[in-house]
């Protein structure tokens, strides 16, 4: 899928394949590409077990409720500066990346850092790459060497981001990639069966460790499972393991199972299964600290991303790549906090929101909760020049939702209370007398109470338009 001009990971994941996993299938290739591609899609999910279906409603609760999350890319590829496909993306000798883990020694009370701004920004969970598809572990663990603790950094790092996330009363997730490009069995796990059982035996170990030695983690958030099918990873399993051990944990879809909720990347799309869902995205191009993305994102953008999740029932994790040292890119902390002063005045409109149905609109986008619909207009349109002809705009500010089917009580700016005068017919509300500048930025939100639960139907507004054959003779 291409967003804003950028093929995203998963697509080019759809089109290639693993790449070790091909170079290393001498023949049925293109089997293989087909099976991995639908298995990184999560096209083929299967159901997930009894247990994890029965409590899932439960389990999700303060998930939904949370709807804004941080994502934390962040590990060796930081100290190339050029995101976290380095090593894959420019054919890097292993010997020579390895090299990187005698370097990657971040300063401590990074993660604090990163706790704090994600409050600031109204965050309320955050995701932290444990392991990447480097395969570089950023926790302790008696499985491999090449981990933090045992190499420059000689500290778990995990348990830092874990400590700094409960310090800000932030719920805490783990990312995990169960592709692996450094493990000798990363690749020919694909077509080697003794390969494969030592690769999903030291997966489902790392796994283990993770779940086992933190207390309780809120989210396991997997990522790539090429080059297996979910039955060759043994995710049902897997997935098993984590929740005997994590009752209340959330797993998302990406060892090729169902798991609790789906994971659109890079674009805000509701799962059409009704199926829980969270949006990733970046602040600028890149998931890793990359020192020549510039392109940012404006708090805006931001906003309206959150609102169209929010919209939906869905979550919005958006990522910062913080620098080798652990430092925050000034852009990523600029954005945030911007954020984060919207949320204190109009944060009611997103946390506490409900699955709506609406449409897009052509200056604002909506929420809703219960009876209540808020507006968030995200370009103010001034006023029209009024025409005596056009008597519809009158002078001053008109705000019009077209197909608004329930009766409105009563209208105001959510961050002040300041009420807002209304007119409404069976075609629309029109919310009049407005200022000629947007009240507050980067969105304005109008709160509107309802006597039942908004909707728009633009189906009836059609039928409400008497037709006065005009142009046709
Ligand atoms: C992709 C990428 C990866 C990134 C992830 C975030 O699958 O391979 O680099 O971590 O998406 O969703």
């Amino acid at each position: 899928m291409a967003t804003n001009g950028i093929v995203g990971r998963r697509s080019f994941i759809k089109a290639v394949g693993f790449t070790g996993g091909v170079a290393a299938c001498t023949n049925g290739g293109s089997a293989l590409l087909a099976a991995t591609a639908e298995a990184a899609t999560g096209a083929t999910a299967k159901t997930a077990t009894n247990t994890e279906s029965a409590t899932r409603a439960a389990r999700l609760r303060w998930w939904q409720q949370a709807h804004f999350g941080m994502f934390i890319h962040w590990g060796l590829y930081s100290l190339i500066g050029r995101q976290e496909w380095t090593l894959e993306m420019e054919g890097i000798p292993l010997s020579q990346y390895e090299l990187l883990a005698k370097h990657f020694n971040p300063r401590p009370g990074a993660a604090r850092e990163w706790a704090k701004l994600a409050k600031r920004a109204g965050q309320k969970y955050m995701v932290m790459t444990s392991k990447h598809h480097d395969g570089f572990c950023l926790f302790d663990t008696k499985l491999t060497n090449y981990c933090a603790p045992k190499q420059a950094a000689g500290r778990d790092l995990v348990r830092e981001y874990i400590d700094a996330a409960r310090a800000e009363g932030l719920r805490v997730g783990l990312y995990y990639s169960l592709m692996d490009w450094h493990h000798p069995d990363g690749a020919r796990c694909a077509t080697d069966p003794e390969a494969r059982r030592r690769f999903v035996d030291y997966t489902h170990g790392l796994i283990r460790e993770l779940m086992t030695h933190y207390g309780k983690i809120d989210i396991l958030w997997y990522d790539v499972n090429l080059p297996l099918t979910p039955e060759q990873w043994e995710s049902e399993r897997m997935n098993k393991m984590v929740f005997e051990l994590q009752p209340d944990i959330l797993v998302n879809n990406r060892n090729g199972l169902e798991g609790d909720f789906s994971t659109p990347e890079q674009n805000v799309e509701a799962d059409k299964s009704g199926h829980a869902w969270e949006a990733c995205m970046t602040l600028n191009d890149s998931w890793g600290y990359s020192s020549a993305d510039d392109n940012w994102k404006t708090p805006r953008a931001v906003l309206r991303n959150l609102v169209n999740c929010a919209r939906e029932g869905g979550n919005y994790l958006l990522n910062i790549g913080p620098k080798p040292d652990g430092s925050i890119p000034e852009p990523s902390v600029q954005i945030l906090t911007e954020v984060g002063r919207w949320l204190e005045r109009n944060g009611r409109a997103i946390f506490e929101s409900e699955r709506g149905s609406f449409g897009w609109g052509n200056y604002a986008g909506y929420t809703r909760r219960g009876n209540t619909l808020y507006m968030h207009v995200y370009r103010w349109p001034g006023s029209t020049p009024a025409q005596e002809w056009l008597p519809f705009y009158q002078p001053g500010v008109v705000l019009a939702v077209g197909a608004l089917t329930a009766k409105v009580k009563a209208a105001r700016f959510l961050a002040t209370g300041t009420p807002v005068k209304f007119e409404q017919s069976e075609l629309g509300l029109r919310l009049t007398g407005l200022p000629e500048q947007a009240p507050d930025s980067p969105l304005t939100v109008i709160e509107i109470e309802c006597e039942s639960v908004p909707n728009f139907s633009h189906e009836a507004l059609r039928e409400h338009w008497p037709r006065h054959n005009v142009g046709i003779s």
